[in-house]
């Protein structure tokens, strides 16, 4: 059942389109800035994610493993991750854990890059133990714990209590040999969330808002279920769910967002609101199975490429200069984040 699952999830992912959430980054505008005083030299991308130096802020996050089938995909975003220097999730390793033929799914990440930063990944169910085995398994520099309900609610076979899972997310943070990221998987993270997250002890927090792949309407596309469009538009949008966290997350806890970011203009003004890097997943399987592993470097180095661009054009010769530039939050976004007690026009002054 687990192994067919993530052949639906692949499968799923390429056919369906993003949303209908969309990820509100429309609402956000990075302002030009004419008199950028910097050299295309002088940007660098580099980043620290939860203490871990990463070349650039854009991270392969979480897509597979647990089948035999899926090793050739990991093995392919393993290259793409290895020849971009990205940082790489593996997908939930649970699998591994009750059947041991496909640990190899996942090590093979590991074989073919091994000195590139590797998260490993599970559920917030997963007991301390697990954790460490994980971890152990791809010798992973961090992992990701995956928060689903959404997900899990709309599974026939899913998940139906998620009881202590705060506790237990500070168990595992507690015995960690590695720094512990959360994320969400499409629905988003509020602040209240962010903020209980943060005291629980994990390092980052990847808000996986909504607005690009909607596990909702995969797993009911799998069921064959019609759900309503509210129910398909649940969740926090990516760029809302990422001033929500940033506005209580402490300096020693990172944001990471994600979901749909789907240009270097998305990724650049998730890094002037304050996040250390992003994290796409779709469009990478999608490019590595309709046009090959050349064809998705190309696009990796593509999006770098613009990222640096857009830096300059605002002045920015750092990501951590990117959180003072200026950006005008408008619209929808603002309506909502002023209703939750957050300043925007903050972001639209220089220095901040
Ligand atoms: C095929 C597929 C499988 C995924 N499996 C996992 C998983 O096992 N664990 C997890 O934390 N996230 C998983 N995700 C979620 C992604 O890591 C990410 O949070 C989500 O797809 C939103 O990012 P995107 O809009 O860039 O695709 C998966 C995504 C895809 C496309």
């Amino acid at each position: 059942m687990r192994q067919s699952r993530k052949l639906d999830h692949l499968k799923y992912t390429l056919a369906l389109a993003d949303g209908p959430a969309t990820n509100a980054f429309a609402d956000f505008t990075l302002l030009h800035n004419c008199l950028p005083g910097i050299a295309w030299a002088d940007v660098s991308l580099a980043t620290t994610v939860a203490g871990i130096p990463l070349r650039h802020p854009v991270i392969i996050n979480a897509i597979t493993g647990g089948a035999p089938d899926v090793t050739a995909i990991n093995a392919d975003l393993a290259a793409l991750a290895k020849r971009t220097g990205a940082a790489m999730a593996v997908g939930s390793q649970y699998a591994a854990f009750e059947d041991a033929a496909v640990r190899r799914s996942y090590q093979i990440v590991r074989e073919i890059n091994p000195g590139g930063v590797l998260f490993a990944n599970l559920g917030a169910h997963a007991t301390p133990d697990q954790a460490a085995a994980a971890v152990a398994m791809i010798k992973a520099d961090a992992i990701q714990i995956h928060l689903n309900a959404a997900q899990e609610l709309a599974m026939a076979e899913g998940d139906r209590d998620f009881t202590g899972y705060l506790a237990n997310i500070a168990a595992i943070a507690a015995a960690s040999p590695v720094p512990v990221i959360v994320k969400e998987v499409g629905c988003g993270v509020a602040r209240e969330q962010a903020a209980a997250l943060a005291g629980a002890g994990v390092r980052a927090i990847d808000v996986g808002g909504a607005g690009g792949t909607n596990f909702v309407a995969i797993e009911a596309a799998r069921n064959a279920a019609a759900l309503p469009p509210e129910t398909l538009a649940w969740g926090i949008p990516t760029a809302v769910s990422a001033v929500e966290a940033a506005s209580v997350l402490p300096p020693a806890v990172d944001l990471i967002v994600s979901g749909g970011i789907r240009s270097p203009l998305d990724a650049v003004k998730s890094l002037a609101l304050g996040g250390r890097a992003v994290a796409v997943a779709a469009p990478a399987v999608r490019i590595l199975q309709d046009e090959g592993l050349e064809a998705a470097v190309a696009w990796f180095d593509a999006f770098l490429r613009e990222l640096r661009r857009y830096m300059l054009l605002v002045g920015a010769r750092s990501v951590g200069a990117l959180a003072a530039v200026p950006l005008v939050i408008t619209g929808w976004s603002r309506e909502w984040l002023t209703q939750r007690g957050i300043d925007t026009s903050r972001f639209a002054r220089a220095g901040r």
